[in-house]
């Protein structure tokens, strides 16, 4: 499945990158979850599988030139354009690895302040344990946050989550199967909810929020 991803990623960056930067409210929506990861001047944040980088400036913006700002993916093409969106900034930095094992032992500074990871965990094969171990990482007084587009639960859903299902089979891997054994949004609601519920465990302090019809669910969640 990683190497699946990282193909399609790889193969659509470009795309993805324009996507992930134009779409209209995703500005706003990037912006809201780097607010919630309640970073200060001089904090050091890690963003678990950054993409093309939609989300680093905004994270800069909270932590400062004195900050830190980590960005880490598993696919060359899109991090190499994370990098050149980042270039200006000597603080924010993007490392190649798996999110799920990040590769922070050499370059990380003694404390994460917090880790963000948006439309991430839907694409790991266990997400709540990654969830558990990027609690672990941030350990107590952090913060980690989550975003990612499920099924809206809205009174007004059905029509919303036509478009919602049709455009995840589309952005599926590997997008040419017309049929699935599992419905892959039923499939990605469930790895959802299985992260946000983890996180909400995990947390001494949650904040949850819904945006995009309900499509898009941003949970923070302040660590013990
Ligand atoms: C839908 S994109 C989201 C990118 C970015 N977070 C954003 O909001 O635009 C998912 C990204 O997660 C990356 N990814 C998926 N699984 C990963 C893993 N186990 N480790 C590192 N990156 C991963 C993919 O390479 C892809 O760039």
């Amino acid at each position: 499945m990683a190497t699946e991803s990282q193909a399609f990623y790889g193969r659509w960056a470009r795309l993805y990158d324009l996507i992930a930067r134009r779409t209209p409210g995703i500005a706003q929506l990037r912006r809201r979850a780097a607010a919630a990861c309640r970073l200060e001047p001089g904090d050091t944040v890690v963003e678990m599988g950054c993409g093309t980088g939609a989300n680093l400036p905004f994270l800069r913006e909270q932590v400062g030139p004195e900050g830190t700002v980590i960005g880490i993916d598993f696919t060359r093409p899109v991090l190499e354009r994370a990098r050149v969106a980042t270039a200006d900034y000597d603080n924010v930095h993007v490392l190649q690895g798996d999110a799920t094992q990040p590769p922070l032992a050499a370059d990380a500074p003694d404390e994460i302040d917090a880790v963000l990871a948006t439309f991430v965990v839907g694409m790991l094969a266990e997400p709540a344990g990654a969830v558990d171990d990027w609690c672990d990482l941030v350990g107590p007084d952090g913060t980690v946050v989550l975003a990612n587009a499920a099924p809206s639960r809205e009174w007004y859903a059905p029509p919303v989550n036509a478009v919602f299902r049709a455009i995840v089979v589309l952005s599926t891997p590997p997008t040419t199967q017309l049929r699935y054994e599992d419905d892959p949004a039923r499939r990605l609601e469930q790895k959802i909810d299985a992260a946000h519920t983890r996180l909400r465990e995990r947390a001494v302090a949650v904040a949850d929020e819904t945006h995009v019809f309900g499509v898009v669910r941003l949970t923070g969640g302040l660590l013990g």
